[in-house]
Formats: structure tokens, C-alpha cells, sequence
């Protein structure tokens, strides 16, 4: 037994109207009933019943035409309209559920059928709009979700551009310490020679013996000669650190907005050296990178993106190798490029291969997974490679894993070489 129910019946004759109301009501149901087609439709409008029981031969607007309409308005579509009639033509029935009905109680009824059906109908919709509130409620979990999600990922960007650029801050440190060591030198040669100067300035005739002689001694004990070479070395040093800081300037174009954001043509290689050099405080002295670049052709992707590719898979790499009991001298990442096949067209291999503890068989099941990481809360969010796998998709690539032979892993990006 369902709960009582809302129900509207249609019908033109008072009798007709009367039995059926009777039976519904003492059931426990709420009925209202209506003479016409248009009374009926107008009574749906202002409050929508859970079921509607319909006359097919009615004057006026007749059943098929009443169900139609309701059909068509989205406040009552999806109200079970059944039909209540003493057609027995096959023809007939079939045009009632082809203008929308759910099911057919035929004249003379029985009043248990007539309750059953009614009943069923209406523990069905209600069903129905429970599913449907559900799956709004779903679909709203899954959007928030989502955004959460872009949060994240967001947040896990900014997580490791702040571990990249105290590495950038480190890379600088040293040209710039150099730069500014020389400078000091430079002065102290300055502060030298310009004795030696004044003395050349005060040259009279009448003082140059004795002048001469002074000048000969402090150049001497100056190391004039030394000195002079000297300065030429410290300001090639200068002009070397300073350039070597522009570089690390320059490389860093990969991060800027718009370097980013776009898919141009450019080289791999550079991109590849640019990451390493950020990662390269991380990667430490015991590590030995391996650069085996083949001569491949440029890519169409995004720079920003490609770099942060190479990132996550180094630092992976780094974190496996360190992560090993006894890490040794020969422990080395390999980053090799070449030409290589996707999907039977030309694509590029990029791959980055580690001399690390490898991983476990439950490790490698969820490795692409947001969150999932095996480092300690703190120093792994688990998104690195989740992210590379969406960059590397929204490229037309691939991401692929092996397990080196003798432990170990490698990462292989294989991107297509045209969009
Ligand atoms: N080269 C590798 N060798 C062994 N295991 C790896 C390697 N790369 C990734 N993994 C495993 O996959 C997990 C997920 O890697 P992922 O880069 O997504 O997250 P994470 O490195 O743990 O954290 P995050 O990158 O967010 O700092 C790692 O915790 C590690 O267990
Ligand atoms: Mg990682």
C-alpha cells in the first residue's frame, strides 16, 4: 500500500465520476475530479496531481488531445496518465500509450484492479522523482567536486613552482656570488694601481729621477705586471657570471604567462636543460644526469606545460633514487629523446629513466591517481604525475611506465608531432 495519493479523474459522466472517486477515496486517496478535458487540464495546471485517471471519448477536448497536452507542458510531462476506457479495439489502446499514456483500465473495471494500478503508478513516479532529485544532487556533488579538484591541481602548481624557484634562487646565488667577489678584487687592484697613477701624475721635470725611481718600487712591490693581468681575468669572471644569470633569466620565459598558455613549435632540448637547471639543487652531487638527445624535430605543444612535465618526472626520479636503501655513486637519471611512432604517425619519445627502488605492483595500479602518493605526508602531494597525465593527454600523447631491468623506472612521453 502506498501513501495516499493525489489524484485527478476525468471523466463526462457524474456517474462514472462517482464510482471511481469512491474507490480512491476509500482507499485513503485524495481525488478531485473533473466533467471535461479543459477542467482537467486547468486543475493539472494550478496543482499538479501524482496521477491522472482519463476518459477517452469525452465532448469537447477528448482524452487523447487532454493527455497530449500534458505531455507537452513541463509541470505535468511526467505525470502517469491512465486511461479509463470501454474501447477494445486494439487500435485504440495503441493510440492511447501513443499519445503518452502509462497504462489502461478497461470498462467495466474492478475496483481492486483499478486500486492496484493506481498504486503501482504511483509508488513508480514517486520513485522516478526520488532518482531524479538524487541524480541532481549527484550531478551537483560531481560539479563541486570538480571545481575542488581545479583548485587543487592549482594549488599543487604553485606547491612546486615554490620548491622551483628556491631553486632558481639557488642557481643564481652563485654567479651573482662570483660577480660580486670579483668586483672586491677588482677594487682592491684599483686602489693599487691608482698609487701607482698619482705618481705618474706628479712627474715635474725637475722630480722625474727621483719620481721614476719611487714609481719602480711600488710597481714592484704592487706586482704591477700581476695586477694588470689580473683585472683582465676578474672582469672576464664578471662579464661570465652576468651572463650566466641572464641565462637563467632567460630560461625562466617557459614559466611566463603567455609562454605558457600557447602551443607554438620550439626546442625540446632547450626546454628539457631548462627544467634540469631548476631542479638542479635538488637533484644534488651524488646524482649523475645523462642528457642522450637525438636529433628530433620541434614539437607543437605548451612550453609551461611541457616543462612541468619534465619537472614531475625528474622529481620523481630523484625522490626514487634517494628513496633507496643504500643509494650509491652510480646512481643516475637518464633523459633520452628520438623519433618514435604513436597511433601508426610520427610522434617524439621523451624519456626519462632512473636508476631508483622501482615500484610495487599496488604502486603501480593507482600511480596516475590524484593523491596518491607513497612519500611522507608533507613531502609528496601525490599530483605530480596525475598532472603530467593530463598535460600529456590534452596533447594527443601517451604516458607510459616500464620497470627497468635490474630495478629502476622509466617514464616515456610520446607526444605526436602535429596536433
Ligand atoms: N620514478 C619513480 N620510481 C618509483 N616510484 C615512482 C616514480 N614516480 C612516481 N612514483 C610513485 O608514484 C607515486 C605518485 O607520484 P606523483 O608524482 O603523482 O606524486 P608524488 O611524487 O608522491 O607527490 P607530488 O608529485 O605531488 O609531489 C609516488 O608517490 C611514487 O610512489
Ligand atoms: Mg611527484
Amino acid at each position: 500500500m502506498v501513501d495516499p495519493a493525489n489524484v485527478l479523474i476525468v471523466d463526462d459522466l457524474p456517474e462514472n465520476l462517482a464510482v471511481l472517486g469512491r474507490i480512491l477515496k476509500n482507499a485513503g486517496h485524495r481525488v478531485r475530479a473533473t466533467l471535461s478535458g479543459e477542467l482537467a487540464l486547468n486543475a493539472a495546471a494550478m496543482e499538479p496531481p501524482e496521477v491522472v485517471l482519463l476518459d477517452v471519448m469525452m465532448p469537447g477536448i477528448d482524452g487523447y488531445e487532454v493527455c497530449r497536452r500534458l505531455k507537452a507542458e513541463p509541470l505535468t510531462a511526467d505525470i502517469p496518465v491512465l486511461f479509463v476506457s470501454a474501447l477494445s479495439d486494439p487500435t485504440d489502446k495503441v493510440k492511447c500509450f501513443e499519445v503518452g499514456c502509462v497504462d489502461f483500465i478497461t470498462k467495466p473495471f474492478d475496483e481492486r484492479e483499478v486500486l492496484a494500478r493506481v498504486n503501482t503508478h504511483t509508488a513508480l513516479s514517486r520513485a522516478r522523482r526520488q532518482l531524479e532529485e538524487k541524480k541532481r544532487a549527484l550531478e551537483k556533488t560531481l560539479a563541486d567536486l570538480e571545481a575542488a579538484q581545479s583548485q587543487l591541481v592549482g594549488a599543487a602548481k604553485m606547491a612546486s613552482l615554490g620548491v622551483l624557484t628556491s631553486g632558481i634562487a639557488h642557481e643564481l646565488n652563485n654567479p651573482i656570488n662570483f660577480v660580486f667577489a670579483n668586483a672586491q678584487s677588482c677594487l682592491k687592484i684599483l686602489l693599487q694601481l691608482e698609487a701607482v697613477y698619482d705618481l705618474y701624475d706628479s712627474l715635474t721635470p725637475e722630480n722625474f729621477a727621483e719620481k721614476l725611481r719611487e714609481i719602480e718600487a711600488i710597481k714592484s712591490k704592487v706586482d704591477y705586471q700581476g695586477c694588470r693581468h689580473g683585472l683582465r681575468e676578474l672582469l672576464d669572471g664578471i662579464r661570465v657570471g652576468a651572463d650566466r644569470t641572464a641565462n637563467i633569466v632567460r630560461s625562466l620565459r617557459y614559466f611566463s604567462r603567455n609562454g605558457a598558455s600557447h602551443s607554438t613549435g620550439f626546442n625540446l632540448h632547450e626546454n628539457i636543460d631548462t627544467a634540469l637547471l631548476m631542479l638542479r639543487n635538488k637533484i644534488g652531487k651524488a646524482i649523475t644526469v645523462e642528457c642522450d638527445y637525438a636529433a628530433v624535430p620541434s614539437v607543437i605543444a605548451q612550453p609551461g606545460a611541457l616543462n612541468q612535465v619534465i619537472v614531475n618526472l625528474v622529481s620523481n626520479a630523484v625522490d626514487a633514487i634517494n628513496e633507496k636503501p643504500e643509494p650509491h655513486h652510480g646512481d643516475k637519471i637518464i633523459i633520452r629523446t628520438r623519433e618514435a611512432q604513436h597511433q601508426g604517425k610520427p610522434a617524439v619519445a621523451i624519456e626519462v629513466i632512473d636508476s631508483g627502488a622501482g615500484m610495487s605492483d599496488e604502486t603501480r595500479a593507482h600511480l596516475f591517481e590524484p593523491f596518491y602518493t607513497t612519500k611522507e605526508v608533507g613531502s609528496g602531494m601525490g599530483m605530480g604525475l596525475s598532472i603530467t597525465y593530463g598535460i600529456v593527454r590534452n596533447h594527443g600523447g601517451v604516458l607510459e611506465v616500464e620497470a627497468m631491468p635490474g630495478g629502476g623506472t622509466l617514464f616515456r612521453v610520446l607526444l605526436p608531432r602535429q596536433k
